[in-house]
Order: C-alpha cells, then structure tokens, then sequence
C-alpha cells in the first residue's frame, strides 16, 4: 500500500512539473516586451540593481485605468516583469 501511493506521488508531482514548466514559457513568447525609451529606461537598469520586484512598484504609477490603460481582457497585473521581459537591446 505504502508503495502505490508513492509512485501516485510521483505521477502528481511530474504532472505539476509539466504545467508550471508550460505556464513558465509560455509568456515571454506571446507578451510585449518592455521598450527601451525614455519612459522605461530608468527600470532597466533598477532590474539590474534592485531587482524585477523593486522596478514593478513604478509601473502603476501610469498604468492604469485612467493613465496609460490596459487592452482589455488584460491578465491579472501583480507582477509586470513576470510576463512582460525587458527588450535585449
Ligand atoms: C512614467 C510613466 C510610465 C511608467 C512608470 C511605466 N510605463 Fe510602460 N508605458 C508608458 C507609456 C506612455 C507607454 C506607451 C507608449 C510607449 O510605448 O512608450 C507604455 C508602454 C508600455 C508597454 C507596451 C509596449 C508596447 O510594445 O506597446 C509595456 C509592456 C509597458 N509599458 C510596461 C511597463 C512596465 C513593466 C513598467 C514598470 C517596470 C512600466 N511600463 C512603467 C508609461 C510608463
Ligand atoms: C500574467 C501575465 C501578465 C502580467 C502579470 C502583466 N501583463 Fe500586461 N499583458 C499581458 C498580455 C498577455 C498582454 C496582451 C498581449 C500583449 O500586447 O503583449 C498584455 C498587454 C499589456 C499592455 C499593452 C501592450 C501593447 O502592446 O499594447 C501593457 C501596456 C501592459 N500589458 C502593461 C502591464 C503592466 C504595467 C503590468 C503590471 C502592472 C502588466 N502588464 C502585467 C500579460 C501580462
């Protein structure tokens, strides 16, 4: 009993690896990157020094709604640099 309950566990554990790995890439493949212009520049090098977590605290400062707005049907917007990569110059 204790064995077929182990291997259950593994078929759980590698089918979980699979949809985090496909969520993982998905991403960056389809999303807008980041531009490198006057508006962005500064996060880029934040990213660099302090990290995606830091840099994303500024983005809301002009997007939203009444600022620079979201298409809809935007995906929930926590984190910005997990789904939008900074373009590679
Ligand atoms: C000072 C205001 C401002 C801040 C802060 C800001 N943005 Fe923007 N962003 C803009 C404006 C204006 C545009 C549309 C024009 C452009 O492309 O520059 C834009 C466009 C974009 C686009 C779309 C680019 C495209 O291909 O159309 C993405 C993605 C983006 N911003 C992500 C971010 C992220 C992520 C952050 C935080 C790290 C951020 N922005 C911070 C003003 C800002
Ligand atoms: C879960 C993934 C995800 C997160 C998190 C996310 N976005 Fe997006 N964003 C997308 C997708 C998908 C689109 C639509 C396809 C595209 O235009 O890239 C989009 C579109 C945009 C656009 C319009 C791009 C264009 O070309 O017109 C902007 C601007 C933008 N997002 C900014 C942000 C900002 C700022 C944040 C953080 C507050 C954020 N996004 C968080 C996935 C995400």
């Amino acid at each position: 009993m204790a064995f077929s309950f182990k291997k259950r566990d593994l078929i759980l554990i590698a089918v979980a690896i699979l949809i985090l790995a496909f969520l993982w890439q998905a991403p960056p493949e389809s999303t807008s990157r980041v531009p490198f212009d006057d508006t962005h520049r500064r996060f880029f090098d934040l990213v660099k020094s302090d990290g995606k977590k830091a840099a994303e605290k500024f983005c809301e400062e002009c997007h939203y709604p009444g600022g620079v707005p979201f298409p809809p049907g935007h995906p929930p917007k926590s984190r910005c640099l997990f789904c939008h990569k900074l373009t590679t110059p």
